[in-house]
């Protein structure tokens, strides 16, 4: 199979040299989940560089599940390019309370999306997962020939396998029909329109949400579960946005591309930069009876490394920046 994947990767690599994704800035390209963090990213990303003929529906405007909408949808306008971040996603508690709409909702979105792109001429599609693909105890820095080696993380399995048929049908749609359908994995991600719920959103921006509140009250501390220790990785949404776009002018192969900044923090360290950045100045308590989770997530990025893309936003950078938006966010 490794070998098959490199002759098609090399074939497919020589193939793509002449359709440069950046040359055109008046192709039409549909972002699915443009107002989500990663795809308003994607479109201030593509806005900054002038492409010009961006096409954008909202879920209310066209639910990607409905297959004949999306038909009607690809037959209507034809897109060169597809980017699709466009997702149901959520938290464990999301993941454990709704497992059909997990597997279901994501597998109709991309089963409506990458189908309808192949039938209706679209030249290139970029289809976005997760980290959460690889088995749970896959080896650390995570290589993307971990998947599928091991057994997944149980309490998010239905948006895991749902992520995995997606590269796989990228996958099977190169191989059959040699068209250019790749597939990114970013690792834990934020910055603007990052989701601040007060009980469904990710560690960094809990952190934030909290810090703040309590700045705002004057409280004398916030306590924060577990010990600290556990690494994680997190990488802004803007440094994605470019490696999206570097893979579709740069990638045609068949392998997934892990997208990660290779940096680690353990979870105290990034709580106490949030915490300054925020300005709150209590004091930062770890109530170490809670659980802590995966002791390290970290992804291997190598594969991107190589082929000439890193990221240049630093946390400190990113996490002052996502403040920034999150004050004017709070203020509507
Ligand atoms: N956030 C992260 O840390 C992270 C990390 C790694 C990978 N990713 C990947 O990046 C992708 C996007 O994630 P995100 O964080 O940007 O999610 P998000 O903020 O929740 O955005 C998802 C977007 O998809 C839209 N959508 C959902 N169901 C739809 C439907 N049936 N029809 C049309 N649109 C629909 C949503 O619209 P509504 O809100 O109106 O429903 C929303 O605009 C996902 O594939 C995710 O796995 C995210």
């Amino acid at each position: 199979m490794v070998d098959l994947i490199c002759v098609i990767e090399h074939a497919l690599a020589y193939d793509s040299a002449s359709n440069s994704f950046l040359a055109d800035k008046s192709a039409k390209i549909f972002v699915a989940g443009h107002r989500g963090l990663v795809g308003s990213a994607i479109v201030r990303k593509l806005e900054a560089l002038g492409f010009t003929n961006l096409i954008l529906r909202t879920h209310a405007d066209l639910d990607l599940t409905r297959q004949s909408d999306v038909e009607s949808f690809f037959a209507a306008e034809r897109p060169r390019f597809v980017i699709l971040a466009a997702a149901k996603v959520g938290g464990i508690h999301a993941n454990n309370t709704y497992p059909a709409d997990f597997i279901a909702v994501n597998l109709q979105i991309q089963t409506n999306v990458i189908d309808s792109s192949y039938r209706h001429g679209v030249k290139k599609l970029l289809f976005l997962g997760s980290s959460c693909i690889y088995p749970k105890f896959a080896p650390q820095p995570i290589p993307e020939h971990a998947l599928l080696t091991g057994t997944l993380e149980p309490t998010n399995e239905w948006y895991a396998v749902a992520k995995i048929a997606g590269i796989k049908m990228c996958q099977a749609y190169q191989i059959q029909h040699s068209w250019d359908a790749i597939s990114g994995m970013p690792t834990n991600l934020y910055g603007p329109n990052d989701n601040f719920h007060p009980e469904n959103s990710h560690v960094l921006p809990a952190l934030m949400r909290r810090f703040h509140e309590a700045k705002v009250r004057g409280d004398k501390e916030v306590v924060v579960w577990g010990s600290g220790s556990p690494l994680r990785e997190f990488l802004h949404v803007d440094d994605l946005a470019g490696a999206c776009v570097f893979l579709l002018e740069k990638y045609s192969g068949l392998e997934h591309v892990n997208v990660g900044s290779g940096k680690e923090v353990t979870i105290k360290e990034l709580a106490e930069l949030v915490k300054e950045v925020v300005g709150f100045e209590g004091e930062l308590v770890w109530d170490r009876t809670k659980p802590d989770g995966t002791p390290r997530k970290l992804m291997d990025s190598s594969k991107l490394a190589g082929l000439g893309w890193t990221p240049k936003i630093s946390l400190k950078e990113g996490l002052v920046d996502t403040y920034k938006w999150y004050l004017e966010y709070v203020k509507q």
